[in-house]
């Protein structure tokens, strides 16, 4: 059996909870023992030691060959904890420096899972796409500044940072993406209406990369109007590429509607398989229920079967998504603790 070194960041808050019950998951599914290596990033860290992500510790995550990552952030209004510092210097951090230009995010209403569409909306067909979000540019870079801050004459500027290199790549990852499912659909969403430099460069790469693609059909909506979509046909979306800030909205919507933020998985990628790529839930450290086993470890179980498949075991990941699904065909309204969950889906994966 081979060995492949995994680090985990079970990081603040449901964190560790549901990191706990992926790790459990993964073990009983995986083909490959996991040598684990555990970071205590997180709010804790930081409060006690003054440090985020110190470069060594980088370094070291960087010889890994995949992260498992729980969520990271802490309470709000913590006077010690400003905003941004956890998430820009430990996430998004880790996102850019392992130039994870896909971050990926599969939306799918497996059946069991409750959604608070109408029924008319889920008779219009199946719902089952995925978001190929841009990972390392757009809003999210940190550029931009203030000025004459806490006057009445401040000015805040947060600059959307879009490169023909960072654009094309991910454009066509996605239009791969969408080459390899049944649909080959690929919509791309922009605000080509108002943003027109940013917009003018995605709609260009996307007609130059479809050439590539001749059997993809391209399709392209407003963020407004996928909106729109989203409540009233979330079918007609296959592979959906967009920049970092709309992917990141779009996809809590397209969470809540398949079932709830407690199942939706992500992975980090790093398609060029330079630099580990990171696979966690899509939903934060929800501090309203921290520490009372009520968080649903789906998420970052499904996140695990994401890990799985990029490391090139794609039927042991199959066996994970098996296994979520039997349990939430299964699911009643009884409550269950996090770790129950874990323990039913591990059950099922080995049975
Ligand atoms: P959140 O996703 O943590 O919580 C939003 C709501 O969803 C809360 O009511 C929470 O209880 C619920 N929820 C989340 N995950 C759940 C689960 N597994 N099971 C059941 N309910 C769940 O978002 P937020 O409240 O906006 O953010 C809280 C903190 O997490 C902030 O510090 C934020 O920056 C951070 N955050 C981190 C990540 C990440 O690490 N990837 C993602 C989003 C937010
Ligand atoms: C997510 C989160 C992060 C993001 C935050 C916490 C930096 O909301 O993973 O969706 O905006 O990407
Ligand atoms: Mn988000």
């Amino acid at each position: 059996m081979s060995t492949t070194n995994l680090a985990v960041i079970p990081g603040d808050g449901i964190g560790p909870e549901v990191t706990a019950e992926a790790l459990k998951v993964l073990e009983v599914a995986s083909p490959v023992k996991f040598e684990q290596t555990r970071y205590d990033l997180g709010a804790e860290r930081y409060l006690a030691t003054g440090e985020v992500l110190p470069e060594s510790v980088l370094a070291e995550i960087k010889e890994q060959d995949a992260i498992l990552l729980g969520a990271v952030g802490g309470k709000p209004n913590d006077p010690n904890l400003p905003p941004g510092i956890l998430e820009r210097g430990l996430l998004l951090k880790l996102r850019f420096e392992l130039d994870h230009y896909v971050n990926l995010r599969p939306s799918r209403l497996f059946p069991g899972a409750t959604s608070p569409l109408a029924a008319a909306v889920l008779d219009k067909g199946e719902i089952d796409f995925v978001v190929v979000r841009e990972g390392t540019e757009g809003l999210y870079t940190g550029n931009g500044g203030a000025m004459r801050v806490g006057t009445p004459h401040e000015v805040a500027t947060e600059t959307s940072v879009n490169t023909a290199y960072g654009v094309e790549r991910v454009v066509r990852d996605a239009f791969a993406r969408a080459q390899a499912r049944p649909r080959k659909k690929l919509t791309l969403v922009h605000k080509t209406n108002v943003l027109v430099n940013a917009g003018s460069l995605w709609w260009r790469i996307t007609q130059q990369v479809a050439e590539e693609f001749p059997d993809v059909t391209v399709d392209y909506l407003h963020i407004d109007a996928v909106m729109i979509f989203l409540a009233t046909d979330p079918s007609r979306f296959d592979v959906i590429v967009t920049d970092n800030i709309f992917g990141d909205i779009i996809t809590d919507l397209a969470a809540a509607i398949t079932g709830g933020i407690g199942l939706a998985a992500s992975g980090n990628i790093n398609s060029s398989r330079e630099f580990p790529s990171m696979f966690e839930p899509v939903h934060g450290s929800a501090p309203d229920i921290a520490g009372q086993q009520k968080a649903d470890p789906t998420a970052a179980i499904l996140s695990g079967a994401l890990l799985l498949e990029h490391l090139g075991h794609p039927e042991a990941a199959a066996a994970i998504d098996a296994a979520v699904l039997a349990d939430l065909a299964e699911r009643g309204s009884e409550p269950r603790t996090t770790s129950e969950v874990g323990d039913a889906i591990a059950a099922r994966v080995t049975s």
